[in-house]
């Protein structure tokens, strides 16, 4: 594996790539669920490239840019046993300049749901996306993947939404959400967790089993759905509970193959997001 930090080292690295390339944007903590999307990419590219970049512009003002668990010679580990050939490890300084163009993400996906919660957020987001897109996409691999967690499906549909409006030359790959054991979602903030919060947080995930039971029943009525979900969600402060389709409209009846069941809460100060694909 090589390690590098500039653009021009990078460029110069993917240069010798023959065949297709796989990539793997990460903001570093890397954890199981990061490690199933480079694995992904291990099995289907003849090179993987992985990204750690902790994006300043897709923190809003207060929140934990500088806590943001940060662990790179254990990330650089991970990678390299993981069998990736390039880590990029770039500085803000190289990524941005002052006074750029920005990407807006669009009021239906954007806005909503974590874009409420986070505005701005997915503006920036996209940005460090789409340069990290067109930099392994420079030197033109016969083939250009890139993988993508199911765990953060607003990113996911807006990141689809962007390759498909500019004409990006990449498959998007959508990849499981990865558990602990008990359920948990796998997600860097987890590290945040305290014991006892660790185990309230176990309802979001609960409150998902919930609604796979209910329409397993045949209950498709999502104000029914997301009442009985909320009742699991007793010792956690829910910020929203909400059913949608693929393109992110939320629903009034469960379209079996085209429904995103999403929750997201507050446990003591972190804050979780899960969901569920059916
Ligand atoms: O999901 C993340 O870790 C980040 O949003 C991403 C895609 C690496 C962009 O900074």
């Amino acid at each position: 594996m090589i390690t590098v930090n500039t653009i021009d080292e990078l460029l110069k690295a993917t240069s010798t790539f023959k065949g297709s390339v796989g990539f793997v944007p990460t903001m570093g903590a890397l954890h199981e669920g990061h490690l199933s999307l480079i694995r992904q990419a291990r099995k289907e590219n003849d090179s993987v490239v992985v990204s750690i970049f902790v994006n300043p512009t897709q923190f809003l003002e207060g929140e934990d840019l500088d806590a943001y668990p940060r662990k790179e010679e254990a990330d650089a580990k991970i990678c390299e046993l993981a069998g990736v050939d390039i880590l990029f490890m770039p500085t803000a300084q190289m990524m941005y300049e002052k006074d750029e163009l920005s990407i807006i993400a669009p009021a239906i996906r954007g806005f909503i749901l974590e874009g409420t919660k986070r505005p701005g957020h997915f503006d920036g987001m996209l940005q460090i996306v789409m340069k990290l897109l067109n930099l392994i996409a420079y030197n033109k691999p016969s083939a250009f993947r890139a993988y993508f967690g199911k765990k953060d499906a607003q990113q996911l549909a807006l990141i689809t939404q962007m390759v498909k409006n500019y004409f990006i030359n990449v498959q998007i790959v959508p990849c499981d959400i990865v558990r602990d054991k008990d359920g948990l979602a796998l997600s860097s903030r987890n590290l945040y967790l305290s014991k006892e919060e660790r185990v309230r947080a176990l309802s979001l995930s609960r409150s998902l089993k919930r609604a796979t039971e209910l329409v397993m029943q045949k209950e498709f009525d999502t104000s029914t759905i997301i009442t009985e979900m909320k009742k699991v969600l007793t010792e956690v402060e829910v910020e929203y509970v909400v059913l949608v389709n693929r393109e992110f409209k939320p629903i009034e009846q469960v379209e079996l193959g085209n429904t995103i069941i999403l929750v997201a809460a507050k446990v003591g100060t972190t804050r979780l997001i899960d969901n569920l694909w059916i």
